[in-house]
């Protein structure tokens, strides 16, 4: 079966924005923000506190959040690494994190510059401090069906990092298929060995790069395994600046329309986020790849 309504995560303003080459303008990314929640997202992951060295896109974090709206049933989940950016995070009113780790060595200390034992020694004091403040905490493991360096990557792998994360005190898992490469049976497969190591459907969320299209047969998959959070990334923004071979993410226009279809409900207004997208894309000089976005468009 299928859920009767499913919580989009929308990613577009961190995962989307932290791969432009052109740094998009704090301005533009409150409106961009703004009009995804007009449009009926409830949780939209804003920014990274993160070095502004390594990404440079995000830099301007502190003054993001200084602008953006607040409402009570609006959350803006935020990239977390370390101490220093729970720091910067916990000053500016956060009150959800996202720890991100790797399934892959190689991608740990790409991204993190620390192997996965470092990467999760640095992560064990953040959510140890975040949860004392009452802040909620997810945890993405990246690399999940595959990495660009190491190749195939097992799913015991994938399970064994996850549940050390978990264990630290996580709320929620996001499965990170970083380059794309994975198909529906291999998402079945790894929700199934998750459930059997204690982390049930309930407490995951899937993340898909539809580098190779295989995003929404992908989410389809997790959906009848009884996962209810997707993560998309609006028009199809996206990638990973330390993951050369990653293209955007699921299309939060491509989920709605086949969920729409589904009968499943997302709270969301598929015009008003086309519109959005298609204003995104004039700010960035290009088109969205999002099919969804492409066929709802004027010729
Ligand atoms: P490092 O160089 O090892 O940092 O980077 P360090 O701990 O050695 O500190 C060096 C200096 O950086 C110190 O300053 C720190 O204060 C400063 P100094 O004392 O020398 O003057 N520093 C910071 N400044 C501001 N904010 C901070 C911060 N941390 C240290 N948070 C680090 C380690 C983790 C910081 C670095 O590797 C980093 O920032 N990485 C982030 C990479 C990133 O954002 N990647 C993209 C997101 S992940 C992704 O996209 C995948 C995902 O979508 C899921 C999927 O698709 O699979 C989530
Ligand atoms: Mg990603």
């Amino acid at each position: 079966g299928l859920p009767a309504k499913v919580t989009i995560y929308e990613v577009g303003p961190r995962d989307g924005l932290q791969n432009e080459k052109a740094v998009v303008p704090v301005d533009v990314k409150s409106a961009f923000v703004t009009r995804l929640a007009d449009a009926g997202l409830r949780t939209i992951e804003t920014t990274s506190f993160v070095h502004p060295e390594w990404v440079p896109q995000l830099a301007d974090a502190e003054d993001l959040l200084d602008v953006l709206p607040r409402s009570p049933d609006l959350r803006y989940p935020v990239l977390v690494p370390n101490e220093k950016g729970l720091d910067r995070a916990l000053a500016n009113g956060v009150t959800e994190i996202a720890i991100f780790g790797s399934a892959t060595e190689t991608f740990a200390r790409r991204n993190l510059n620390r192997t996965v034992d470092e990467s999760i020694a640095m992560f064990a004091p953040v959510v140890e401090r975040a949860r004392a403040e009452g802040v909620w905490v997810r945890a993405y493991v990246s690399m999940v069906c595959g990495d660009p360096w190491e190749g195939d990557v097992p799913v015991e792998r994938v399970v064994s990092v996850a549940s050390r994360m978990m264990d630290l005190g996580c709320s929620q898992l996001s499965l990170g298929d970083t380059i794309g490469v994975g198909t529906p049976g291999h998402v079945t497969a790894l929700i199934e060995a998750l459930d059997a190591a204690g982390i049930g459907p309930d407490r995951l969320a899937v993340h898909f790069h539809d580098t190779y299209g295989q995003a929404l047969a992908n989410t389809l998959a997790a959906l009848r395994a009884g996962v209810t959070v997707v993560d998309a990334s609006a028009g199809g923004l996206g990638g990973c600046p330390f993951a050369g071979s990653a293209t955007g993410n699921l299309p939060t226009e491509d989920l709605v329309w086949m969920l729409n279809g589904l009968g499943v409900d997302t709270g969301v207004d598929l015009d008003k986020l086309v519109a959005t997208s298609r204003w995104m894309a004039s700010h960035l000089g290009r088109p969205s790849p999002s099919r969804v976005v492409q066929a709802l468009s004027p010729a």
